[in-house]
């Protein structure tokens, strides 16, 4: 410390000694006092004599010419003045409530941008603009956009968290019967995306729907008719290559492994003497067999469709775990960024859910809502799988086996997906640019 203190002592007169030679010439910049150099910046004489030099400074005033400027673009006039305090309006202004406000919409106005993109991606899905793996990085690129915007409204909430509960009873009673629960863009998004009517928790147990009227109720409805991203990416992964039997088999060839893998494992753990590890790797083998065997049982998963459990077809699921193993070929690598994006965004909902009821727990404790939900208990029952859209995905994981049971290409598939094909005119037609 001494040491320290003795060097700075010691720059500090080598610097004083240096600045008195100089002092007249930077006077200009420094003010001198006894003790301190405090900076003094002469902006006229600095531009006089840096002009034609201070590039910082060269350029036009286009807007004074009149013509398109940021407030109109933007059309801020109607943004800004957007916010309406309920709690001013009876008289008794509360200062949170201006932030209460503000979230909501920025909420609203990111939920727009996340139906924009969704809606051009299954347009993509809708008009074949697919075919052969065309148009995927387009695709993924704007998955990968929701992604990160919804992680933003995952973290959005700690702003709001700022205002204390007895700041939000402040207003709450002028906000009633408005809720977020008659959020359309956040119903359409759930629709678009494709969370099953069937699954949905009742609205004291009405249908959600009920909650809209005119446009808004015509607008949901349509939505529900539409075909879902889920059904889009159902209808893409059933024509992923090496699926025919004719072909590739890929399917076969599995089961073929997994069968001759599972008695190979048999064969070794028999080979060891009787002891309590050989029985508990028996019993962990067999418990393996039967998950991996109820892979390759149809009926099974129809039922387990039926109830909703699992949401793609049969299919789709086969060609989604070849897109898993087949990961590294080149055809399959943005297909498979697409599948984890769409886990991604399926996560990133199911923290937002999270997100809000944890919040609304501290804002409200076990109050109804404003909307007349029993509030916290009804938000707590939609944090769940019933609202993930692509739950087969994650379960893949599921059958995973070692990587020498997956079949290995011949020269014709491994071929055929290395290469894309450059015959498809959709490959330059406008369309495309969208
Ligand atoms: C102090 C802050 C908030 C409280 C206390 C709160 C409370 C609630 C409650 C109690 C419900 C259940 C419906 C009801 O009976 O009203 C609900 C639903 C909902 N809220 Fe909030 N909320 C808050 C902030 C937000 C924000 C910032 C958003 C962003 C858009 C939002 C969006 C929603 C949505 C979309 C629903 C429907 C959820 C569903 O049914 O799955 N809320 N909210």
């Amino acid at each position: 410390m001494y040491l320290r203190n003795r060097a700075a002592k010691t720059a500090v007169s080598i610097f004083k000694v240096h600045l008195s030679s100089v002092q007249h010439g930077l006077s200009d910049i420094f003010s001198f006092s006894s003790n301190y150099y405090i900076p003094r910046f002469n902006f006229n004489k600095l531009s006089l004599e840096d002009e034609g030099q201070d590039k910082s400074q060269e350029g036009l005033n286009k807007a004074s010419k009149g013509g398109l400027i940021y407030g109109d673009y933007l059309q801020l006039d109607k943004i800004l003045n957007a916010q309406e305090l309920q709690s001013e309006k009876k008289g008794n202004k509360i200062h949170d409530e201006h932030l209460f406000i503000v979230t909501h919409q920025a909420y609203e106005l990111w939920f727009k941008q996340i139906l924009w993109e969704l809606d051009s991606v299954r347009v993509i899905f809708q008009n074949g603009k697919v075919k052969d793996e065309r148009n995927m990085l387009k695709v993924v690129t704007r998955m990968q956009r929701i992604s990160m915007i919804l992680k933003l409204l995952v973290e959005q909430f700690t702003v709001l968290e700022t205002m204390t509960a007895l700041d939000f009873f402040d207003f709450r009673e002028y906000l009633s019967p408005a809720s977020g629960f008659q959020s359309l863009q956040f119903r359409l998004l759930e629709n678009k995306i494709g969370v099953p009517q069937s699954l949905r928790v009742p609205y004291n147990r009405r249908h959600y729907r009920d909650n809209f009227k005119g446009q808004d109720y015509e607008l949901l409805l349509k939505s529900e008719q539409e075909s879902t991203l889920l059904q889009l990416v159902e209808a893409w992964l059933e024509r992923t290559p090496g699926l025919e039997q004719e072909e590739f088999d890929f399917w076969g060839k599995f089961q073929k492994n997994v069968f001759e893998g599972l008695e190979e494992e048999f064969a070794m753990i028999q080979t060891k003497p009787e002891s309590e590890e050989k029985e508990d790797l028996l019993a962990e083998l067999q418990k393996q067999k039967d998950v991996l065997l109820s892979l390759f049982d149809e009926k099974r998963h129809e039922h387990l469709l039926s109830k909703g459990e699992r949401r793609l077809s049969y299919k789709a699921l086969k060609g989604a775990l070849m897109i898993y193993f087949y990961r590294e070929e080149p055809r399959f690598q943005v297909p498979f960024q697409l599948l984890t994006s769409l886990m991604d965004m399926d996560i990133l909902m199911t923290k937002w859910r999270y997100n809000h009821v944890c919040m609304v727990h501290r804002m409200i404790g076990s109050k109804a809502g404003t909307g007349g939900s029993s509030g916290y208990q009804y938000l707590r029952s939609t944090v769940s799988d019933r609202y993930k859209v692509f739950v087969d995905l994650f379960n893949l994981s599921t059958f995973l086996v070692p990587r020498h049971w997956i079949p290995k290409m011949n020269p014709t598939i491994h071929k055929f997906l290395y290469t894309a094909e450059y015959c498809d005119s959709s490959y330059f037609s406008s369309d495309d640019s969208d």
